[in-house]
C-alpha cells in the first residue's frame, strides 16, 4: 500500500513521488492551503494540499484527527524559514496528488500527544490510542531492542531458549498464586507459575546445560509502581558454573545491553557488597549508590545517656541507633520541612526524627542547634560529630528503634533527601548484593522464611545449617541498579538431603514436601548437576532504561493498581454453565451480594 513510512522521509527522496499511509496527527487550514501532519510508527511528515484539485481538497477538508489516510504525493523542500529541525522529515513536505480515506475516526478520548497528562484508567481503557503516542511508541521500541539484544547475547553464548508450562503447580516465590480450575480433574486446580524456577532446575538435571526464557510470571501480590501481577522475566539457568562465573557473564550481558540499546557504558566491573554491609550503610538490601549519604552507627555513644529514646535501642541487641549526615543542609531545610520529614519516617514506623543543625562546629555544644543536645554530655556529641565527619552547615538526622524500623525509616529518608536535595552522583550505579542470609525469622508465625527461595543453596554443610539456621548465609546474589532490584538468583541445592533439610527448617514436613515437591526431590536423586541461575525483571530493566516512573508504562497492556485490565474488562464473571462444568459453586454469586 505504501512506498515509504512517514517518519522516514527526508531530503533523500526530494523530487520523488511517494505513497504513504498513516493517521492524521493534525490538520491546519491556512486560508486556501491545508496542512496535514501524517503519523505512522516511524514519525510525522507534513503534507500540503493545494486547492487546485477540488475533489482532493474536499477530502482534505473533511478529514479529522486520527482518520487513516493513504496519500500519494511529491517530496519537495520546505520553503525557507519553515524547516523544522525537531522532525526527522522537517526539511521536506509532501505535495499531495491523491488522498484516500482508509478509515474514519471518532474524536479520540484524549489527544495523541505525549506531553498531555491523561488519567491512567482512561489511558488503559483506550490503550490503542495511548500506544499511538510517540513516547509510548519509543518505549515499545526500546523494549523490543532490549529483548533482541538479550536473546542475541544468550544465543551467542549457547543458551537454549526453552518454553515451560503456564498451567502448572504452585512455585513458592513469596506471593499468592493465581489458580485455574481443571475441568478434566475434578476438584483440582492448576497454579500459574510465579516463576519457572523448578522447571528450569529440572532442565539442568535433564542435561540442557544452559537455558533461558523470556517468560511471563504470575504473582498475586500487592501492587506498586514496579510490580505487576503478571510481568516478564528473562529467566536463566546454567550447569557447572560457580556464582562468580554466573555474575561475570551476566554482567557482560547487561553491559552490552546498555551499550547497544541506550549507548550507556556501565562500569567494567560491577561492585559487590554483602547484604550486611548494604543494610548497615544504607538500611536496605537494594541500595541506590547514586546517593552519597550513609547511615552511621552511633549506639556506642548512647548506651549511658539520659535519653531513653536513644539509650533503649543502644542497649537492645535487636535495636539500632544511627545518624544520617546531610552535608550543607543546615540552611536548606526549615523547621516545617523537618516536621514533614518526621511524618514521612512515621510511615515506616519511626516514632520521631531527632536532628542537630551544626551552626558552628568549632563552638562545641554552643554551635549545635537541636532539641536533643541537652539530653547528653558534650563528649557524646563530640564522638558523634567525629564519627559522622560532620562540618559546619551540615544537618544530622537520628533514628533509634528496633533495627528493622531504623533501617526502613532512615533508608527511605536517605533516598528521599537524596532526590529532594538533588544530591545524586552519576547516572548508573549497578551493584551485586551477595551473602544474603538463608532465612529470616517471622515473629508472627514463629517460623523461618526463605530469603530467596527454598531451592537456594547455603554456603555451609547440612550439619552447620541445622546447627545455626539463623546465621547461615546463602549462595544468592541480586543485581541492583539505582536502587531497583533488577535481577536475582542463586546457586541451587542439587542434593536431596540438603533440600530436605531446608524444607525441614522452613517447617515443611516430609509428607508435605513429598506432596508439593516430590518431583523435585526425585529429580535430585538422578544425577542432578551443580547448577544455578537468575532471573531479571525485564519490565524493570526497560523502565529504568526509558526513564519511566512505572513498569506499567513499558508494558503494552498492564493491569491497574487493583489488578484489572480496563481495556477488555478483566477479570469478569463466567456463566453458570461454565461453573457447573468446572464443578464450582460461588459463595457470593454475582448480583446477589448487594442486598
Ligand atoms: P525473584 O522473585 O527475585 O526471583 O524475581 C526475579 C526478578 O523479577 C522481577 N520481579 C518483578 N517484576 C515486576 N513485577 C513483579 N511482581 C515482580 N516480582 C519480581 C524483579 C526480580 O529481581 N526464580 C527466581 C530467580 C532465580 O532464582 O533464578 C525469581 O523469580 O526484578
Ligand atoms: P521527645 O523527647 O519525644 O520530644 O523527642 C525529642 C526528639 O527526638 C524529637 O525531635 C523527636 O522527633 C525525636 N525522636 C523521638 N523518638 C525518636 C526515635 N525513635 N528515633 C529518632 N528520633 C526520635
Amino acid at each position: 500500500m505504501r512506498t515509504h513510512k512517514c517518519g522516514e522521509l527526508n531530503t533523500q527522496q526530494l523530487g520523488e513521488t511517494v505513497e504513504i499511509c498513516g493517521w492524521v496527527h493534525r490538520r491546519r487550514d491556512h486560508g486556501g492551503v491545508i496542512f496535514i501532519d501524517l503519523r505512522d510508527r516511524a514519525g510525522l511528515v507534513q503534507v500540503v494540499v493545494d486547492p487546485d484539485v477540488p475533489e482532493m481538497f474536499a477530502i482534505a477538508e473533511s478529514v479529522r484527527s486520527e482518520y487513516v489516510l493513504r496519500i500519494k504525493g511529491l517530496v519537495r523542500s520546505r520553503p525557507q524559514g519553515t524547516v523544522n529541525a525537531n522532525m526527522n522529515s522537517g526539511a521536506i513536505e509532501i505535495l499531495a496528488r491523491e488522498i484516500e480515506v482508509l478509515n474514519e475516526s471518532e474524536t479520540p478520548p484524549f489527544p495523541v500527544e505525549s506531553e498531555i497528562e491523561v488519567n491512567e484508567e482512561l489511558r488503559l481503557r483506550y490503550r490503542y490510542i495511548d500506544l499511538r503516542r510517540v513516547a509510548m511508541q519509543e518505549k515499545m521500541k526500546v523494549r523490543r531492542d532490549v529483548t533482541r539484544v538479550l536473546r542475541n547475547f544468550l544465543d551467542d553464548n549457547e543458551f537454549f531458549e526453552i518454553e515451560t508450562p503456564y498451567l502448572t503447580k504452585a512455585t513458592p516465590e513469596g506471593a499468592r498464586d493465581y489458580i485455574v480450575p481443571s475441568r478434566t480433574h475434578e476438584n483440582a486446580f492448576f497454579a500459574l507459575p510465579q516463576s519457572p524456577q523448578l522447571y528450569k532446575q529440572i532442565l539442568m538435571v535433564a542435561g540442557m546445560d544452559r537455558y533461558y526464557q523470556v517468560v511471563r510470571c504470575f504473582r498475586d501480590e500487592d501492587l506498586r509502581a514496579d510490580r505487576q501481577p503478571e510481568f516478564t522475566q528473562l529467566d536463566i539457568e546454567t550447569s557447572f558454573m560457580t556464582e562468580d562465573e554466573i555474575m561475570v557473564i551476566m554482567e557482560e550481558m547487561i553491559r552490552q545491553l546498555f551499550a547497544k540499546v541506550i549507548k550507556v557504558e556501565l562500569p567494567a566491573q560491577f561492585p559487590r557488597m554483602s547484604y550486611q554491609e548494604a543494610l548497615s550503610r544504607f538500611g536496605i538490601d537494594r541500595p541506590d549508590l547514586r546517593i552519597p549519604l550513609e547511615l552511621v552507627d552511633i549506639a556506642e555513644f548512647m548506651k549511658d545517656v539520659d535519653f531513653k529514646v536513644f539509650s533503649g535501642p543502644a542497649n537492645d541487641p535487636k535495636g539500632r541507633v544511627v545518624a544520617l549526615r546531610i552535608p550543607g543542609a543546615g540552611d536548606k531545610l526549615s523547621r516545617k520541612d523537618i516536621d514533614e520529614l518526621t511524618k514521612f519516617v512515621g510511615i515506616y514506623g519511626a516514632k520521631g526524627l531527632a536532628y542537630i543543625k551544626i551552626n558552628d562546629l568549632d563552638a562545641g555544644v554552643e554551635g549545635l542547634q537541636s532539641p536533643i543536645v541537652k539530653f547528653a554530655p558534650a563528649e557524646v556529641w563530640a564522638g558523634v560529630l567525629g564519627k559522622t565527619n560532620a562540618n559546619t552547615g551540615d544537618l544530622l538526622f537520628f533514628g533509634a528503634d528496633k533495627a528493622h524500623i531504623v533501617n526502613e525509616a532512615m533508608g527511605a529518608l536517605r533516598v528521599k533527601l537524596g532526590h529532594d536535595l538533588n544530591l545524586l552522583e552519576g547516572e548508573w550505579k549497578p551493584v551485586w548484593v551477595v551473602d544474603f542470609p538463608m532465612f529470616d525469622w517471622d515473629e508472627k508465625t514463629g517460623r523461618y522464611n526463605a530469603i530467596h527461595h527454598p531451592f537456594t543453596a547455603p554456603s555451609c554443610s547440612v550439619e552447620e545449617l541445622v546447627a545455626n539456621p539463623g546465621t547461615a548465609l546463602s549462595r544468592a546474589y541480586d543485581l541492583v541498579l539505582n536502587g531497583t532490584e533488577v535481577g536475582g538468583g542463586s546457586i541451587r541445592i542439587n542434593r536431596p538431603a540438603m533440600q530436605q533439610t531446608v524444607f525441614g527448617i522452613l517447617g515443611i514436613g516430609e509428607e508435605e514436601a513429598q506432596e508439593k515437591f516430590g518431583f523435585l526431590l526425585d529429580a535430585l536423586k538422578y544425577g542432578a548437576p551443580p547448577h544455578g541461575g537468575l532471573a531479571f525483571g525485564l519490565d524493570r530493566l526497560v523502565m529504568l532504561m526509558t526513564g519511566s516512573t512505572s513498569i506499567r508504562d513499558v508494558i503494552a497492556f498492564p493491569k491497574t493498581q487493583s489488578a484489572a485490565c480496563p481495556l477488555v474488562n478483566a477479570p469478569a464473571v463466567v456463566t453458570d454453565a461454565q461453573l457447573k462444568e468446572l464443578g464450582i459453586r460461588l459463595i457470593k454469586p454475582a448480583g446477589k451480594d448487594k442486598g
